[in-house]
C-alpha cells in the first residue's frame, strides 16, 4: 500500500490511540499527577518503539522523565532532531470545559482534550508518521532521533542537562518541532521566529501581620494599594513598557519583514473575534501583527493578597503578590531585561514596603533564517498533505528549547505547527481540528520520505 492510502486506512485507529494519550493526565506543574507524568512518559516510548525508533529510553531527570529514542538505520541520509513535549497544563477551571478535559471528545470536526493541541495531538502526528513509513516501506527512510519532553510546560527546567550531557549524541543536520499553530484554518504555517519569556513573582510586605483596617487604616501602608500603583506604572500612556532600557536592544522589523509580516493572510476580524473582548489594545505605531510576533510586552499573569473570601472583611493585608513576564525579542538579553525590571521595580516602591523579587525562568527569543533547502522541502511536504502553499510566519509564544537547540548546534530548525489560533490552548475547551491532525500526518510523513532523496 502506498504512504497516502496507508495513512487513510488508519483514521479511526489513530484517532483512537490518541485519544488514549490524551487520557493520561499528565499535568507537569503538579506534584499529585507524577503517576500520569510516569505514564504518559512509557506510552510515549512504547508507541516510538511501534514507530520504528529502536533504541527508546526513559531517562530520569531532577523532575519528570524525558523519552529520548533514535533510529539511525538509513546510512548516508538526513538525521533529524524530532521534539515535543508530552506534559499539559492543568485543566482547571475544570467547570468551563463542555466536556471533561480528560475525556476526548470529537464535536464539529474538532478533538476536545487537554492536550489535544498543545502537544500531545502534534506529538502523535510524528509518531503516526513515522509509523506510516515504517509500515509501508519496511524501514525508516531517515535517520531520527527523538526527545519528548515531560516539563515544557513549567520551564524545561531538566532539559538543558541533557542537552548538555549529550550534546555529540544529538546532533543531527535539522531540528524538527511540531508545537506552534498555523495562521489560520487552511493556511499551513512554518515558523521562523518566537519571542523569548522571562517570568517574575514579587511579593511586598508592609505590616509584620494583618490589621484591622478601621485601626489602622490611614495610617498603616497598604501593600496591595502600593502594588496596583507600582504596576500601573509600568505602562505609558502608549502602552510603551515605561521600564528604562527596556526596548534598548530591540531589533527593528527590515522594510521587507515588515511588508512580508504585514501580507500574510491574517484577518484581523478573526483575531478579534478570537479574543472576544470589548476592543484590543497595544503599542502605539505598530500593527497587531507587529506588536504579537516582533514586539516585547509586560503582562500581569495574577495577582492576589487580602480577603477575597465571601462576604467582607475590614482587613489591612501585610501581604501583597504578582506574578508576570516578559515576551523578548530578538537581540533583547533576558538577563539584562531581568536587571532592568527589577531595578525599576525598585525604584518605583516607596520604603513603606519590603519587596522580594524572584526571576522564575528566562528565556531568549528565536529569530532564523529559512533559506536553507529544508525549508522548499517542508513546503513541499505541508502542500501535499494540505493542498495550499505554506506561509512564513513568526509567533508570540515561547518554546525555549528551541532558542537553546538553534544557539547551540546552529542546524535549521523547522517549526510546523498543526494548532490553530482559536484552539484553546491551556484554557478550557482546548481542542485540535481533525483535519490538521490527519493532514499533519499526510505532510510529516511526506516530509521525512523525501528528506530521504536528496
Ligand atoms: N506550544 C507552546 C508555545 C507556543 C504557543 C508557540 C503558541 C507558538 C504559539 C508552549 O507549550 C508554551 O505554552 N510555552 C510557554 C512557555 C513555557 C516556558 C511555559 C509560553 O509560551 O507561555
Ligand atoms: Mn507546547
Ligand atoms: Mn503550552
Amino acid at each position: 500500500m502506498d504512504l497516502a492510502s496507508y495513512i487513510e486506512s488508519k483514521r479511526d485507529a489513530h484517532l483512537e490511540e490518541l485519544k488514549d494519550f490524551l487520557r493520561i493526565q499528565s499535568v507537569s506543574a503538579k506534584s499529585e499527577h507524577k503517576p500520569d507524568i510516569e505514564k504518559a512518559a512509557r506510552w510515549v516510548a512504547e508507541k516510538l518503539r511501534g514507530a520504528g525508533v529502536e533504541k527508546v529510553e526513559i531517562v530520569p531527570t531532577k523532575m519528570h522523565p524525558l523519552v529520548y529514542g533514535e533510529s539511525l538505520r538509513a546510512p548516508g541520509k538526513p538525521t533529524i532532531l524530532f521534539y515535543g513535549h508530552y506534559d499539559v497544563q492543568p485543566a482547571e477551571p475544570l467547570d468551563l470545559w463542555t466536556t471533561p478535559a480528560f475525556e476526548p471528545t470529537v464535536r464539529d470536526n474538532n478533538l476536545f482534550g487537554r492536550g489535544t493541541a498543545d502537544d500531545k495531538g502534534q506529538v502523535h502526528i510524528h509518531i503516526k508518521a513515522l509509523e506510516a513509513l515504517l509500515k509501508t516501506s519496511g524501514k525508516l527512510p531517515i535517520n531520527v532521533k527523538v526527545m519528548i519532553e515531560g516539563e515544557e510546560e513549567v520551564g524545561s527546567v531538566s532539559l538543558w542537562d541533557f542537552v548538555k550531557a549529550n550534546r555529540q549524541r544529538l546532533q543531527a543536520d535539522a531540528l524538527v518541532v511540531s508545537d506552534t499553530s498555523m495562521l489560520a484554518r487552511g493556511v499551513p504555517s512554518i515558523t521562523y521566529g518566537l519571542r523569548g519569556l522571562n517570568y517574575y513573582q514579587i511579593e511586598l510586605t508592609g505590616a509584620a501581620q494583618d490589621l484591622h483596617s478601621g485601626v489602622f487604616g490611614g495610617a498603616a501602608p497598604n501593600p496591595i494599594t502600593i502594588l496596583a500603583e507600582t504596576i500601573a506604572k509600568l505602562h505609558d500612556a502608549n502602552f510603551r513598557v515605561a521600564i528604562p532600557g527596556f526596548y534598548q536592544d530591540v531589533a527593528p522589523l527590515s522594510k521587507a519583514e515588515r511588508k512580508a509580516l504585514n501580507s500574510l493572510p491574517w484577518k484581523e476580524k478573526e483575531f478579534r473575534k478570537t479574543v472576544g473582548s470589548p476592543g484590543l489594545c497595544g503599542e502605539k505605531g505598530f500593527t497587531v501583527v507587529e506588536r504579537l510576533w516582533a514586539r516585547p510586552t509586560l503582562e500581569l499573569n495574577g495577582i492576589w493578597g487580602g480577603y477575597t473570601g465571601e462576604g467582607a472583611k475590614t482587613v489591612i493585608p501585610s501581604k501583597a503578590y504578582a506574578k508576570f513576564s516578559t515576551r523578548l525579542v530578538p537581540n533583547q538579553n533576558p538577563e539584562k531585561i531581568a536587571a532592568k525590571v527589577e531595578r525599576q521595580i525598585r525604584k518605583l516602591l516607596p520604603k513603606t514596603v519590603q519587596c522580594k523579587f524572584e526571576v522564575l525562568s528566562m528565556g531568549k527569543p528565536w529569530v532564523a533564517p529559512y533559506s536553507h533547502p529544508i525549508f522548499q522541502k517542508a513546503i513541499r511536504a505541508l502542500e501535499a498533505g494540505f493542498g495550499k502553499r505554506a506561509v512564513f510566519i513568526r509567533e508570540g509564544g515561547s518554546i525555549p528549547f528551541v532558542t537553546q537547540m538553534h544557539d547551540t548546534f546552529n542546524v535549521p530548525c523547522v517549526l510546523m505547527g498543526f494548532g490553530l489560533p482559536d484552539e484553546n490552548a491551556h484554557a478550557p475547551d482546548e481542542h485540535l481540528s481533525l483535519e490538521n491532525y490527519f493532514g499533519g500526518i499526510r505532510s510529516v510523513a511526506r516530509f521525512y520520505e523525501d528528506l530521504a532523496s536528496v
